[in-house]
């Protein structure tokens, strides 16, 4: 059967975020272990904290909704995920390039999220679903700040891994 209402595709991209932010509750103690630098290993144990209070959200999005709680796979997330992995195990890198890769991999997962968010928000504003909306600006506002403050990681460890 084909999907022909909004409200359909709102609730499978809400899934599929819901999936996304439940991988990066396990991904994210993973980058903090692999980090060397204080600072990001510090970001990185932050911005758990942060997803883990965003699955929550999303879990009163469901209930506003009145909607099961479950998770579209995203191969999306799934890939940036699988590209990590992989350079990881065939790099192995010194602790300096490292550092320097996780900023670039914690980036895509955040351009990902923002991308998810903004789309549900654009979706859930013509829906009229103003408390799901304030919840989904809530988790972006989360993502451009983890984003930020991962670019700034970035510009440090890279002078710190030509040295
Ligand atoms: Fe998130
Ligand atoms: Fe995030």
């Amino acid at each position: 059967m084909s999907m022909t209402e909004p409200r359909e595709l709102f609730l499978h991209d809400l899934r599929d975020i819901y999936y996304a932010e439940q991988l990066l509750t396990t991904a994210l103690p993973k980058l903090a272990e692999e980090a060397t630098d204080p600072k990001l290993k510090e970001g990185f144990e932050k911005h758990l904290q942060q997803t883990k209070e965003h699955v929550n959200r999303l879990e009163q999005v469901f209930a506003i909704l009145d909607e099961d709680a479950t998770g579209e796979k995203c191969p999306g997330i799934d890939g940036i995920k699988a590209e990590h992995d992989k350079f990881m195990k065939d790099e192995d890198p010194s602790p300096e390039i490292c550092d320097a890769f996780l900023t670039g991999a914690g980036a895509r997962a955040e351009h990902y999220e923002i991308a998810a968010y903004s789309g549900l928000i654009t979706l859930g504003d013509a829906l009229g679903e103003r408390d799901a909306v304030e919840l989904f600006e809530q988790n972006l506002a989360d993502e451009k700040a983890a984003l930020a403050e991962l670019e700034t990681a970035a510009k440090k460890l890279a002078t710190a891994a030509k040295a």
